[in-house]
């Protein structure tokens, strides 16, 4: 470790830190719904969301979530394309998949009582260590730090501590660094008063040092340092991937719907059939249609041929003549840029992983967001034209 300067602080010092912090706590935290109880079944599932997602968004959610699971035997009995359709548009939906086998774990391991310790609460699928310190400090009330993103930021200015926090092996260095401060009276309290102040004045770019309630305590702020921790090394720029996708519609005014396969990135969700191309394609057949239309035919079968040949060898689509344009979306580290066309089949063949399905009926299938996104920009063209 490159300095550990909680080493300094005395037992003095540590009991004036807790009181000054665990006072703003209770005086300025927010009223969340999570925070209602300290029922484990509870924190659990707004710490699994509160993951990569926004306080403000995750709020609804939750409330339709309990409304829908209210026990973890009703999680663990859950229709998973229900469970899917609840998590929809919160993405990383390997989640709530985790959250179903957890809670069946549960009931099979620990007679349906969510376990106390931290060692059996870590064995459930998709607990790591933060969820594990989370759930131990606020419903068990165990001293475990909760690391995550913000606290790291919070407890690397207070110390200076210099470590990557990009790198897994630095977590050790903030674990101890927390354990060395944290309360053993309100573990649980202190750890989210540590989420709010990272989330609200510890925050990342323009820190409001002046209305810290830790400043005193703070080696980043005496220094002036504040804006060089953490110290974290640039991600890599999301790979770009490009797609054609396809609203191919029947005379019955449905439309082909694919499910993807049942392992891998968005297991069993449905989408437009979709077929990845090069960016050369990408761009060729973008311009094609900006510049005219008279290669359209030309550019079509070109996409036609690519979407999934094993389906349009059997269903003759006419393409529209022109495409509904492009969205993006930014998977963690794939930034899709997908391109969409509308056609029309005379044939009703299904292929084997494929329903045709009205439009009516779009909101009963679970789309990631890209296939969203796709069906939002669909549906202001249709508004607009429909030359078939
Ligand atoms: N971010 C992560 N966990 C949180 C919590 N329990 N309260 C507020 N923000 C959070």
């Amino acid at each position: 470790m490159k300095n550990e300067n909680w080493l300094q602080w005395n037992q003095e010092k540590i009991d004036s830190f807790q009181e000054i912090f665990l006072h703003w706590y209770h005086q300025e935290k927010r009223n969340l719904p999570w925070r209602a109880n300290t029922h484990p079944y509870n924190i659990w599932i707004s710490e699994i969301m509160l993951q990569q997602t926004r306080v403000d968004t995750v709020i609804g959610y939750y409330y339709r979530f309990m409304e829908e699971f209210p026990t973890i035997k009703d999680l663990a009995e859950a229709d998973e394309q229900k469970l899917l359709k609840i998590w929809e548009g919160l993405g990383y939906y390997s989640r709530a998949r985790n959250l179903k086998v957890a809670a069946q774990q549960i009931m099979a391991d620990f007679g349906g009582e969510f376990p106390e310790t931290p060692e059996e609460i870590s064995q459930l699928k998709g607990i790591g260590p933060y969820t594990t310190g989370a759930i131990s400090s606020i419903s068990f009330g165990l001293p475990e730090p909760a690391i995550d993103g913000n606290i790291m930021r919070v407890v690397s200015r207070l110390f200076e501590i210099e470590e990557d926090i990009a790198k897994a092996s630095s977590r050790k260095v903030f674990d101890a660094a927390t354990r060395a401060i944290i309360s053993h009276e309100q573990p649980g309290e202190m750890n989210q008063a540590f989420m709010d102040l990272g989330s609200d004045i510890c925050n990342p770019t323009a820190p409001r040092c002046e209305e810290c309630p830790i400043q005193q305590f703070c080696l980043a702020y005496q220094n002036q340092r504040q804006t060089e921790f953490p110290v974290k090394t640039k991600k890599a720029k999301p790979k770009d991937v490009y797609y054609v996708a396809g609203a191919i519609e029947n005379q019955q005014n449905e439309f082909l719907l694919l499910q993807r396969p049942e392992t891998g990135l968005l297991a069993k969700m449905w989408h437009f059939p979709l077929q990845e191309v090069s960016k050369q394609e990408y761009e060729e057949l973008l311009r094609t249609w900006e510049k005219s239309q008279e290669n359209a035919q030309l550019t079509l079968d070109l996409v036609a041929e690519e979407l999934a040949p094993q389906i349009f060898d059997e269903l003759p689509v006419v393409w529209q003549k022109k495409h509904y344009g492009e969205i993006t979306h930014v998977f963690s580290h794939l930034k899709w840029h997908v391109l969409l066309f509308y056609g029309r089949t005379r044939t009703s063949f299904t292929p084997e992983q494929g329903r045709w399905v009205p439009e009516s009926s779009f909101d009963t299938y679970v789309f990631p967001k890209p296939q969203q996104k796709l069906v939002t920009q669909f549906n202001k063209y249709q508004k607009v034209d429909k030359d078939f």
